[in-house]
């Protein structure tokens, strides 16, 4: 049977090199073989301090780029036009224990050290069951940083399973063979992200050319001059390794460097090639604002319609009338 895909993007900030080849390009290519469907999570951006304004325009500009990623021929929508999602996400949180989503690494890391931790950020892992669980999907590309919340999403459906009767599919992760993980290019033992303030360590999508080859240029290296894939003893050349493997789509162990400035040179190129052809895409489709308002809202009514089914389901296993 076509396996069920589904797969979200946090609007939180620009989209960055790290979200291009920990997901959105696994997500291209399982289009051929799969069913897919893919939302700007902008809920999910509703977890930490934001701005109404920026909020709107950052996920208008994810969607576009998911598009001109290539995503075209899968369902993209956003998600807070599809109200299934809150409602299944009710569902999950009466499902779920507080001991559970307290553990999860995510809350621990964005919640230490705060005054204010929106109550939302606890019960996150619920929604994201909620979008995952709602298009009844078995495959959900993601990085490594997402992988607990997968298990969760595992653990709540089984559970509900138990509970109230087969209802949900039980999903699974999948991860990219390389660049599962990029790292941040000033400091390569951290991830590469793009709410978190280190914007000369972090590729964003829409970098113009120059910008990207200075970022990449001035990344950290190790200390030696060895040119080899250790992410132990070289977080920072095997960072700058993986980021060209993906872009090449060369195998690491075929790449070979005699300095880390030519390293550096090639990486920085395919980065460039890589974003190319996906800036030239989005510069068309921002052309045209009331179309792609038009696709959106297409998007969104058909991930409404195949929602339907399965939250009637779910209702009705509960006890809802
Ligand atoms: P987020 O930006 O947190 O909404 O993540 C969207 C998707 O991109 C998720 O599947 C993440 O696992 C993935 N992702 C985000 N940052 C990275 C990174 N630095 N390396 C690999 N995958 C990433
Ligand atoms: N939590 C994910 C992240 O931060 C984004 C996300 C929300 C997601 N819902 C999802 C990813 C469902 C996969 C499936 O990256």
């Amino acid at each position: 049977m076509t396996k069920r895909v589904f797969s979200g993007f946090q609007p939180t900030g620009h989209l960055t090199i790290g979200n291009l080849l920990g997901a959105i390009r696994p997500a291209v290519q399982l289009q051929d073989e799969a069913d897919c469907v893919y939302a700007v999570v902008d809920l999910h951006a509703l977890t930490v301090r934001h701005d109404p304004e920026r909020l709107r325009a950052r996920t208008r500009e994810a969607a576009t780029l998911l598009l001109a990623c290539g995503l075209d021929r899968s369902l993209v929508y956003i998600q807070s036009q599809v109200p299934a999602h809150t409602e299944l996400s009710y569902l999950l949180e009466s499902t779920a224990y507080f001991g559970e989503m307290r553990r999860m690494i995510q809350f621990k890391e964005k919640s230490a050290g705060q005054e204010e931790v929106r109550l939302s950020l606890l019960t996150y892992p619920a929604l994201m069951a909620a979008d995952i669980l709602l298009h009844r999907t078995d495959l959900v590309p993601v990085g490594e940083d997402q992988r607990q919340h997968v298990e969760l999403t595992r653990d709540l459906a089984l559970r509900f399973n138990r509970l109230y009767g087969e209802t949900f599919t039980v999903p699974e992760a999948v991860h990219p063979r390389v660049a599962a993980r990029v790292m941040d290019l000033t400091t390569p033992t951290s991830k590469m992200g793009k709410s978190n303030g280190s914007t000369a360590g972090t590729v964003y999508m829409l970098d113009p050319p120059a910008d990207v080859r200075r970022k990449v240029m001035r990344a950290v290296t190790d200390s030696g001059t060895e040119v080899r894939y250790d992410p132990q003893d070289k977080p920072g050349v095997s960072n700058l390794l993986a980021v060209l493997a993906a872009c090449s789509g060369r195998p690491v162990e075929s790449l070979a460097h005699e300095t880390y400035g030519a390293l550096k040179r090639d990486t920085a190129e395919a980065v460039v090639e890589t974003l190319r052809p996906i800036q030239e895409r989005y510069l068309e489709l921002s052309a045209d604002p009331a179309e792609l308002s038009r696709l959106l809202a297409a998007g969104a009514a058909r991930a409404a319609e195949r929602g339907a089914g399965l939250l009637a389901a779910a209702r009705e296993a509960i006890g809802l009338p």
